[in-house]
C-alpha cells in the first residue's frame, strides 16, 4: 500500500522581524511543492530517500541521536508505526530551493505527516497539522507554526504572536519574481543580530515597530483590492525597515535594485542575510523582471499564490 501528498512552499510577504516583537505579519503559500510518497514495507525499517541524501534506520531510536536534516520524517515514521509490526519507505521530490526561507522544511513536514498517516487512517488536516508542527520542532525547537500552518492549508495567512493564525480571503493575482541569493543564512544568528540593534536603538526600533504595523493595515486593504502597484510601493517602503535594522547587504541590495527596474517593488523574504528577495509584478512586466535578473547572472524563478494547501492523492 503506498500514499501520496504534496505541500506548497511559502513566502514572508511582508512583517518579518518585526513579527518577533509583536507586529502583524503576512505569509502565502506558493505554488512550489514537495512530494512526499509514503509505502508501508514488510522489513521492519524506516528508510528515506530524497535529493538532499538517505536515511535509514530500524524503528524506536531516540530522536536525539540523529543528526540529518531528514530528521523530520523519521520522527513521524517511527510514531506512526508503533504499534505496527511493519517498516515505511520514504520518498521525497522537491521543487522547493532548501535552507533559503521558502518553506521547503514545513513543507516537508506537512507533506509528510499527511503520506505517512494515510497508509494507516485517514485524519483531517488540523491534525495533520499538529504532527507536523511536532516534526517541525526536531529541527527547530522554536517554531511558531506559522509555516506548517501556512503550507497545510495554502492562501494567505496573517500571523501575530498574540493572536495567532488566520486566513486571509482575498486572492490577489499577483505573479512573485523571487531570486536566490544562493547565500546560506542561519535565522537564529540574524534574529540575533535584531536584537542587539533593538537594544542598543530602543526608540528607533519601536517606531520602526509602530510604521511596520500601519504599513500591513494598508497592506491588507491593498491585498483585498487586488491593487499590485501599491503593493509594491508597500514592499519598496518595508525593505527601508528591513534596511534600517542591519538585515541587508551589498549582495541583497544589487539584487533589490535590479528587480525594482521593472517590478513593482522588491524586498527581502524571511531572515535576510542571505536567502531570498522577491519582486512583484503582474503579467505585464513579468518576463522583463526575469530577463533583468538573468542577465545579471542571478537565479530567479516566478511563483503565484497557491490557494490549494496540502493534497493527499
Ligand atoms: O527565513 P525564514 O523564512 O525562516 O523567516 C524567518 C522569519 C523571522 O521573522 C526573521 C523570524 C521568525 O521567527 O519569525
Amino acid at each position: 500500500m503506498k500514499s501520496k501528498a504534496s505541500a506548497p512552499g511559502k513566502v514572508i510577504l511582508f512583517g518579518e522581524h518585526f513579527v518577533v516583537y509583536g507586529v502583524k505579519a503576512i505569509l502565502c503559500a506558493i505554488n512550489k511543492r514537495i512530494t512526499v510518497t509514503a509505502e508501508e514495507i514488510s522489513e521492519k525499517k524506516i528508510s528515506i530517500k530524497s535529493n538532499i541524501g538517505e536515511l535509514e534506520l530500524e524503528p524506536n531510536k531516540p530522536i536525539s541521536e540523529i543528526n540529518s536534516p531528514l530528521k523530520p520524517f523519521y520522527y513521524l515514521a517511527d510514531k506512526i508505526i508503533q504499534d505496527k509490526d511493519s517498516g515505511i519507505k520514504i520518498e521525497v521530490e522537491s521543487e522547493i530551493p532548501l535552507g533559503v526561507g521558502l518553506g521547503s522544511s514545513s513543507a516537508c513536514c506537512v507533506a509528510g505527516a499527511a503520506a505517512i498517516s494515510k497508509l494507516f487512517e485517514n485524519i483531517s488536516k488540523d491534525e495533520i497539522l499538529k504532527l507536523a508542527i511536532e516534526a517541525e520542532k526536531t529541527i527547530f525547537q522554536n517554531t511558531s507554526g506559522a509555516d506548517c500552518t501556512v503550507c497545510t492549508f495554502g492562501g494567505l495567512m496573517e500571523y501575530d504572536k498574540k493572536n495567532g493564525f488566520s486566513k486571509i480571503e482575498s486572492e490577489p493575482n499577483f505573479h512573485l519574481v523571487i531570486a536566490n541569493s544562493n547565500v546560506e543564512h542561519s535565522t537564529e544568528s540574524v534574529v540575533e543580530g535584531v536584537r542587539k540593534f533593538k537594544e542598543n536603538n530602543e526608540k528607533e526600533f519601536s517606531k520602526l515597530c509602530e510604521d511596520e504595523s500601519y504599513l500591513i493595515e494598508n497592506v491588507l486593504e491593498l491585498l483585498k483590492e487586488d491593487n499590485v502597484k501599491d503593493l509594491g510601493q508597500k514592499a519598496i517602503q518595508n525593505q527601508e525597515y528591513l534596511e534600517r535594522i542591519g538585515i541587508s547587504n551589498d549582495k541583497l541590495r544589487d539584487m533589490i535594485k535590479i528587480g525594482q527596474k521593472t517590478s513593482f517593488g522588491a524586498k527581502i523574504t524571511g531572515a535576510g542575510g542571505g536567502g531570498c528577495i522577491f519582486a512583484l509584478t503582474d503579467e505585464s512586466n513579468l518576463q522583463n523582471t526575469i530577463k533583468e535578473f538573468n542577465e545579471k547572472n542571478y537565479e530567479c524563478f516566478s511563483v503565484k499564490i497557491d490557494f490549494k494547501g496540502l493534497d493527499t492523492f
